[in-house]
């Protein structure tokens, strides 16, 4: 049995607002790499919980009428209920209100003030609202200094923290230390972000403008800097200076898992602190990317934002749970879009691996009574059934794998893969013509066969989705404790004579969701026009006057063109690469007459990006830009001024 103790932690959430999308990711995935650790053998910690102070939820609090207090206790309840709902096992959710918590973050600042790495002056500079952080000149320049609204000048005492003594230190350690920031461009872009000259952070707020938070306990006329509570709850939860024997065997953390946009918080900030204090560095600190809404940022502004509890009410908490592990290449964006889910859901879970389970368990039931049939001598002496069992092998080494380099995508992969090697299998050996034959053994080994390497298969299954799972194990007569690793590469663990049952259907078929709109292909090349009459369709009608929901239902955002080509064949499609943002895409354009594609290097378009995508003459387009066209005369629409690539065009 191996030791190696795992401590995960996901980001604690500001109680500001009800539970989406991202929480929700960010928590599955932390607990899908807890259960692997515990199928592996390993002692597992997993942490999660709620950020409660600070002006956003200081801000919610005022816009309910209620105190901020009164706000985080309503709000917790959302996310504990949804982490119920979503079968989550973490061991311990922490809230920073809690008074483990607060006594934790004050004694770190008393003995950080007493060591002089905390240090009172008097600060003169400017401020930004919103972010609710001070920033230098340089940046205040950038953003448009006295001209932006959310930034003004302010003149107070505050607090400080000495972060800057740390910035050589910090590079070296990075440096020295290739895992502690993953993926590799998320550390070079902290490391980026150091070649500037690091400030000292300012840790506290004077409670003339912000009374909801931990309250220094050197000065009763200040709480502390939201980031300088939060962070420290990756260990106080676990015994910081309160229990040093639950302490030491948890930490250092083995994964703080966050999202991008807390880069610079976990990669900067709390390193230095945690140095400051004298304690070890978490071994990895690893930034997803988000889940956009098709192409775009979910915003509350413009309502795209995915509704969690929506979704595992409609499809279930396992295929939710499945769909955004199996969706996104951990580091990068991914797009959530129902169409898209569903999608996966038919194809991996209700055709091939629903199939797989209904023909086994029906085969079984039918034609051996019910039970594991007995098999004489060695199955994988057969060559079909060795090729069966190498695929079940190669996606138990490629599960080990990706959960050391959290690439569950391509481990999920392998897995359907072993499945569709086993459907394979099954046709190939056709079963149910072997029922037919007076010589059961051959059937005999097929179905049992087929059992093993759905057992398994189950197994690696199992964190990702445990509901339906244990559903399947259960049909099998395997039993419910989580399976270990080491059982998993063996052959021959099903026993002749268990009882087989029905196991009804695991994952019934979800009508696929059409998009309303047919897509036409405008400014592509004109179809040939059919010598017979064309079949009757439907004309489309336009209403003269449209509701707003219809023009809102087209999202139109600006994009960089950062490579054009022509296609061959034709005179009037380019191919064209654009980036919305973080995003790159490639679209069929037919603007070849008009453009070059040297003239479109550079050039900001609009894209219109929730277009169904389109393979023109081979070549995928997912997207359409826009221009006006008048006679023989056409141009691009672009935007006026500058403005980042990404924007949202209304
Ligand atoms: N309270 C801070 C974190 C403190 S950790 C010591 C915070 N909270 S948050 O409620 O805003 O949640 C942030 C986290 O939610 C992100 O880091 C990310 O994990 C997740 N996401 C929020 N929106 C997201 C998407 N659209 N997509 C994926 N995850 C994103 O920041």
């Amino acid at each position: 049995m191996s030791t190696n103790p795992f401590y995960i932690t996901t980001p604690i959430y500001y109680v500001n607002d009800r539970p989406h999308i991202g929480h929700a990711y960010t928590t599955i995935l932390a607990d899908v790499l807890a259960r692997y650790h515990r199928l592996l053998d390993h002692p597992t910690y997993f942490l999660t919980g709620t950020d409660e102070h600070g002006q956003k939820v200081q801000q919610a609090a005022d816009k309910a009428g209620m105190t901020p207090q009164q706000q985080a206790d309503q709000t917790v309840v959302r996310f504990q209920e949804l982490w119920d709902k979503l079968d989550i096992t973490h061991d311990d959710f922490i809230r920073t209100t809690e008074t483990r918590h607060v006594k934790v973050v004050q004694d770190i600042l008393s003995d950080l003030y007493a060591r002089d790495e905390i240090y009172r002056a008097e600060y003169d500079g400017w401020y930004d609202v919103s972010s609710e952080t001070f920033v230098t000149e340089r940046e205040a320049e950038e953003a448009g200094g006295e001209s932006n609204p959310n930034l003004t000048r302010i003149k107070e005492a505050n607090y400080f923290f000495r972060m800057s003594r740390y910035q050589e230190w910090l590079i070296q350690y990075i440096e020295a230390n290739p895992s502690f920031i993953q993926p590799d461009f998320r550390r070079n872009e902290t490391l980026g972000f150091l070649r500037k000259p690091l400030m000292d952070l300012c840790i506290s707020r004077p409670k003339t403008r912000l009374s909801w938070g931990i309250e220094l306990p050197f000065d009763d006329q200040f709480v502390t800097y939201v980031w300088f509570d939060a962070l420290v709850n990756y260990i106080s939860a676990v015994g910081y200076l309160r229990d040093e024997a639950k302490f030491n065997q948890w930490w250092p953390a083995s994964i703080h898992l966050i999202g991008k946009d807390i880069l610079t918080t976990h990669t900067v900030y709390w390193p230095t602190m945690l140095k400051a204090m004298g304690v070890a560095q978490p071994q990895t600190v690893f930034a997803h990317g988000w889940w956009l809404s098709g192409a775009s940022k979910m915003s509350k502004s413009v309502g795209n934002v995915v509704n969690p509890m929506e979704m595992i009410d409609r499809y279930g908490v396992d295929a939710f749970r499945y769909f955004l592990i199996a969706e996104m290449t951990l580091g990068q964006d991914a797009s959530f879009s129902e169409e898209a889910f569903v999608r996966r859901f038919n194809a991996d879970l209700a055709n091939d691996l629903g199939n797989l389970l209904s023909r086994v368990a029906k085969m079984i039931r039918k034609n051996t009574d019910g039970v594991i049939p007995a098999v004489d001598g060695d199955p994988l002496t057969g060559e079909e059934e060795a090729s069966v069992w190498a695929s079940v092998q190669e996606a138990v080494q490629a599960i080990h794998q990706s959960v050391d380099t959290l690439r569950l995508d391509t481990g999920l992969a392998s897995v359907l893969a072993a499945v569709r090697a086993t459907n394979r299998y099954l046709e190939l050996k056709q079963p149910w013509t072997l029922a037919k034959q007076e010589d059961r053994a051959p059937l005999h080994t097929v179905l049992y066969t087929a059992a093993e390497a759905l057992r398994v298969i189950s197994a690696l299954l199992f964190p990702v989705m445990p509901e339906r799972m244990t559903a399947l194990r259960e049909a099998l007569g395997v039993d419910q404790v989580e399976p270990h690793m080491q059982r998993l590469a063996q052959f021959g663990v099903l026993q002749a004579g268990a009882p087989v049952a029905d196991p009804g259907v695991l994952f019934p078929r979800i009508k696929p969701l059409v998009s309303s709109i047919e897509q036409e292909l405008p400014m592509s090349e004109p179809t040939p026009q059919p010598s017979t009459p064309a079949p009757a369709v439907p004309p489309v009608v336009v209403p003269g006057v449209i509701d707003y929901e219809y023009f809102a239902q087209v999202q139109l955002r600006t994009a960089r063109v950062v490579a054009a080509e022509r296609i061959e064949g034709t005179n009037k499609l380019l191919k064209v690469d654009v980036r919305i943002g973080d995003e790159r895409r490639q679209l069929v354009a037919g603007i070849a007459l008009y453009y070059t594609p040297e003239e479109l290097l550079d050039k900001t378009v609009v894209v219109v990006t929730n277009l169904k995508p389109a393979t023109i003459r081979g070549i995928k387009s997912e997207g359409m830009l826009l221009a006006a066209s008048k006679g023989e005369s056409l141009r691009l629409i672009t935007v006026d001024g500058n403005l980042s690539t990404g924007a949202v065009v209304k």
